[in-house]
């Protein structure tokens, strides 16, 4: 029998304790399809004595994280603890100083000090896995970086966050507002007690930086990435978006041309007819375009402890099958530092909702400054049952225009005393 891979578990929550379990119940297939037998030799959590969903009793037990990645017997570690910096951080890097390969589900961690830990890995000629920092069970990242890896990627497309996707799914079926979903979803486990993170677009933005940098081989840069989160979406523009066929959704996309790299986080309307407009509840689903194999639609849970942990074993089997990959597609020296597109120049259809008082003349005031900026009007709608105290609703989807001009028409619209309400701007993805 080949000498084992022996691995090292820092971290025995959700994600931990599942890793655990995959490793004790899947051993015959894991024999098979393994060249070097998987064996945990050690664990490292906060609290010795709190109950795990896992036997944990046959490893060694280490109460330093830090003395588990110095350990040297362990070949891998794997870092199940979560945080930009900190002790995940921390372990990661004594990790791998002291020779060990790492595999991690932190996206934080990875799309802030990714390069910085695959530069630490690659001059050491170790490995530093994260497939489940990424859609969780989904295997995007091998899907990038290794089945369509000949490819050109043209345009990237990403349902991130299933809080956010169980929340507009939630909001779209059932016709609820914001607030009422998002307690129901904190009720259901769905949500974190501070939902900040996920519902303002920051975990899709991570993602999305480490889903490009596969995709384009660019260095993940999460700090020039335009996010706008679902926070203030009201019940009525999922309404009215679902009236016109289109459904919202939190989208992370990325294209990158000629060293110019568009990344953005928002929600936006996307057409009902497309695949990824039914990714709904907690599902994740991520499409993307090769110049020769077309588009690639993939779904799945992308949380949760099982399929999280199903991702991480995908990279310790690769790591005991001698299969070592550059983190991020390339070479650290390769990546390519591109031009972050302000979103200024962003060019799209758009959605805009207006609360007017219901006076003789309020749609031609906003009719007039849009036609002023040349922004033409490709449908408009006053619905009369949403007529309510003097204040009605327009609601319009315009032609293709520079997002720098629809933002300064609105401003002047703004001015308008007509207006009873900020205006609501969705983009309208064009698929
Ligand atoms: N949960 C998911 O669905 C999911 C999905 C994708 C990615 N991830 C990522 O997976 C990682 C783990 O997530 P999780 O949901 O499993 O988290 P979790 O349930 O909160 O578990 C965190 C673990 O880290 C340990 N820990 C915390 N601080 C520590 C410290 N200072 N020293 C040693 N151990 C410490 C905790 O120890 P105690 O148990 O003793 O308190 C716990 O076992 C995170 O990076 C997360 O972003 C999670």
């Amino acid at each position: 029998m080949k000498n084992p891979l022996r691995v090292g578990l820092v971290g025995l929550g959700t994600v931990g304790c599942s890793v655990v379990s995959i490793i004790q119940t899947q051993t015959d297939l894991l024999r098979k399809i393994c060249d070097h037998p998987i064996e945990i030799l050690a664990v490292s959590a906060r609290d010795r004595t709190r109950h795990r969903h896992a036997d944990v009793s046959p490893y060694t037990w280490h109460d330093d994280p830090l003395a588990l990645a110095r350990d040297p017997r362990i070949d891998v570690v794997v870092e199940m603890v979560g945080g930009q910096n900190g002790i995940a951080l921390d372990v990661c890097q004594a990790a791998l100083a002291h020779g060990k390969s790492v595999v991690t589900a932190n996206k934080a961690m990875m799309a802030h000090h990714g390069v910085a830990l695959a530069l630490q890995a690659e001059t050491k000629g170790l490995s530093l896995c994260y497939e489940a920092a990424v859609a969780g069970g989904i295997p995007i990242l091998k899907m990038l970086r290794e089945g369509s890896s000949a490819n050109t990627i043209e345009s990237l497309y990403g349902i991130l966050n299933g809080t956010c996707n169980y929340i507009l799914t939630t909001m779209a079926k059932t016709g609820a507002s914001f607030e009422d979903v998002l307690e129901e979803a904190k009720r259901l486990g769905y949500a974190e007690a501070d939902p900040s993170f996920d519902i303002d677009g920051i975990d899709t933005a991570q993602k999305l930086a480490l889903l490009s940098s596969m995709a384009y081989g660019v260095v993940p840069d999460v700090n020039n990435l335009y996010v706008e989160g679902i926070r203030g979406l009201s019940a009525a523009d999922v309404a009215a978006a679902e009236d016109i066929g289109y459904v919202i959704k939190l989208i992370a996309k990325a294209r990158y041309h000629r060293g110019i790299l568009h990344q953005a986080v928002y929600p936006a309307l996307i057409p009902n007819h497309i695949p990824l407009a039914h990714v709904d509840d907690v599902f994740n689903g991520v499409l993307f375009k090769g110049d020769f194999v077309g588009e690639i639609m993939v779904t799945g849970r992308g949380a949760g402890g099982d399929p999280t942990a199903s991702a991480i074993m995908a990279d310790l089997i690769d790591l005991a099958n001698h299969r070592h990959v550059y983190p991020f597609k390339v070479s650290v020296r390769d990546l390519i530092q591109a031009k972050p597109e302000s979103m200024d120049t962003y060019t799209c259809r758009y959605y805009v909702r207006f609360m007017l008082r219901d006076v003789a003349g309020a749609v031609s005031h906003v009719a007039r400054i849009l036609a002023d900026h040349d922004v033409s009007i490709r449908s408009l709608k006053q619905p009369e049952a949403e007529y309510h105290q003097g204040i009605v609703p327009l609601i319009l989807t315009t032609h293709e225009c520079q997002e720098s001009v629809i933002q300064k028409t609105l401003s002047e619209i703004r001015a308008l005393d007509i207006l009873c309400d900020d205006p609501k701007l969705l983009r309208v993805e064009p698929f």
